[in-house]
């Protein structure tokens, strides 16, 4: 299985926009990351669909859509609409997660399940066949550049187990505190997409640290 990188827009420039997705575009990243905070699911707030409808004109990769945000079944046709790839929602956020994942691939786009670094992999035993990814989180979600947490590590087993165990066509993306010293580690464990946000958006030259990432 190819290893593939989303880097996560949320650590970009604002201000020059269109150059950091451009050079985004120039490289070998697999999809762009897009960080959807409410200030209630998360302690922070980010941006939403009035600024992701200029990104999607702007980029070439898919989108890899993560809502921080309570009842993200509100927002399926608005991530449809700006051509979300792939929309996640936290376990933590859906009430009714089952009908929630079968909405999102009702409406033609994946369907991921994210977890807080507290939430155990074992709680998606009966959803796993379900989605087409699970997204881990290695930092308490809401900010960029956070330290990554170990424990991560032993989630992705039990995580590869839970999948293999069900035959789950699963992939696992792994999402904070990510860098070019711990994602050969992250990869060889089984992880099929690292996001990074960080690491690519306040390295010198975006194109080449992807490729580092990739190589
Ligand atoms: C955190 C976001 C991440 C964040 C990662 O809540 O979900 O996607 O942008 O940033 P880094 O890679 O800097 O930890
Ligand atoms: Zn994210």
């Amino acid at each position: 299985m190819k290893k593939m990188l989303a880097p996560s827009l949320l650590s970009a420039d604002f201000g020059h926009l269109a150059h950091d997705i451009e050079q985004i575009n120039q490289s070998d990243a697999d999809w762009l990351h897009i960080d959807i905070m409410d200030g209630v699911f998360v302690p922070n707030i980010s941006f939403g669909f009035p600024v992701l409808k200029y990104v999607k004109n702007l980029t070439v990769k898919p989108l890899d859509v993560h809502l921080m945000i309570v009842n993200p079944d509100k927002f399926i046709n608005e991530c449809k609409s700006v051509g979300t790839m792939l929309m996640n929602v936290h376990y933590e956020a859906c009430t009714h997660l089952h009908r929630t994942i079968h909405l999102i691939r009702e409406a033609g786009m994946k369907a991921g399940v994210t977890l807080n670094p507290h939430t155990p992999v074992e709680l998606l035993e009966d959803i796993i066949c379900d989605v087409d990814l699970v997204l881990l989180m290695s930092v308490n979600p809401g900010f960029g550049g956070q330290t990554f947490i170990e424990n991560t590590f032993n989630k992705i087993e039990r995580l590869r187990q839970l999948i293999a165990r069900r035959e789950s066509k699963a992939l696992i993306e792994v999402d904070g505190g990510v860098n070019l010293t711990n994602a050969p580690q992250l990869y060889a464990a089984g992880v099929d997409v690292l996001v990074a946000g960080h690491a690519v958006f306040r390295s010198e030259n975006i194109v080449q640290t992807v490729k580092a990432f990739k190589s």
